[in-house]
């Protein structure tokens, strides 16, 4: 199969539901409707169709970084999409910085800050359960060959940061209170610290703790994403659509006086 093993692809039958597919030698991936060689696969390329033994035509695609995150394996829930390229906006994330992240989770977030820092920068990222590390540091590397995550199996609070290190913080974890203190005194003054949370008793309890940290909030909010059907001459919103998912808090650094 020449240079394409491991080669990612994303295939979408009919009806829109999209499966990842990792090239394998003499490898067949199977749907419901019939099976397809990997090799057709690789010969249809990105942009082109296969059809099964029983006639289902599928797309072939490479996955974006949103599709792949929503069908990569995982051991913790990603981050969704949505809300982490607003967190990637929230922290103000360019070409070059360094951001520190916990927890890793599957690796979803760790690829949206890894790609919005580039091959210059760096993403510190922090996981307590090996396990979970070992599922991140997998997705991560399927799909970004950049080398600028680098993986710590410690809990954040274990870490030895460099104070006023980092141009961000992205924290994705239950408790995000206990690495408040810490997280802050690693960021840059007048840089930004975003924590996703899903309900909003976390958010009041993290907003209590920060006080007397030098960190100033600076905003909550919910990303909202409503996607519409659109059939001409008909369009109407999607009947099934992404729910609540988190609440995005930022908080803003000052400086030391
Ligand atoms: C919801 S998951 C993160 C998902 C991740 N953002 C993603 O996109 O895949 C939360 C993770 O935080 C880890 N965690 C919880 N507390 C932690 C801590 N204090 N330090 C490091 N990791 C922690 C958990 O083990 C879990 O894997």
């Amino acid at each position: 199969m020449g240079g394409v093993e491991g080669e990612l692809f994303l295939l979408k039958d009919q009806k829109g539901r999209a499966f990842l597919v990792r090239l394998r030698e003499g490898g067949v991936f199977h749907h419901h409707r019939g099976a397809v060689p990997h090799e057709a696969i690789r010969q249809a390329g990105p942009g082109g169709r296969v059809q099964t033994h029983l006639g289902e035509a599928l797309s072939v695609h490479r996955p974006t970084l949103e599709e792949y995150v929503l069908h990569m394996r995982r051991s913790a829930t990603p981050t969704y999409p949505k809300d982490a390229s607003a967190m990637v906006t929230l922290l103000d994330l360019s070409p070059g910085m360094r951001v520190l992240e916990a927890g890793t989770g599957s690796g979803g977030l760790t690829l949206f800050l890894a790609r919005a820092v580039g091959k210059e920068g760096r993403v510190e990222s922090y996981e307590r359960r090996p396990q979970h590390l070992a599922q991140a540091q997998g997705n991560v590397r399927a799909f970004w060959q950049v080398e600028n995550v680098r993986f710590h199996p410690l809990a954040l609070e274990e870490a030895e940061l460099e104070p006023e290190g980092f141009h961000g913080v992205a924290l994705d974890l239950m408790e995000p209170w206990k690495v408040l203190a810490k997280a802050a005194e690693a960021l840059m003054p007048d840089r930004f610290l975003v924590a996703y949370l899903p309900n909003i008793t976390q958010v009041l309890e993290l907003v209590q703790r920060a006080e007397g940290l030098p960190l100033r909030l600076d905003r909550v909010l919910e990303v909202s994403w409503r996607e519409w059907e659109v059939r001409l001459p008909v369009a109407h919103p999607r009947f099934q659509q992404v729910g609540h998912t988190a609440f995005l808090v930022a908080f803003r650094k000052w400086k030391d006086s």
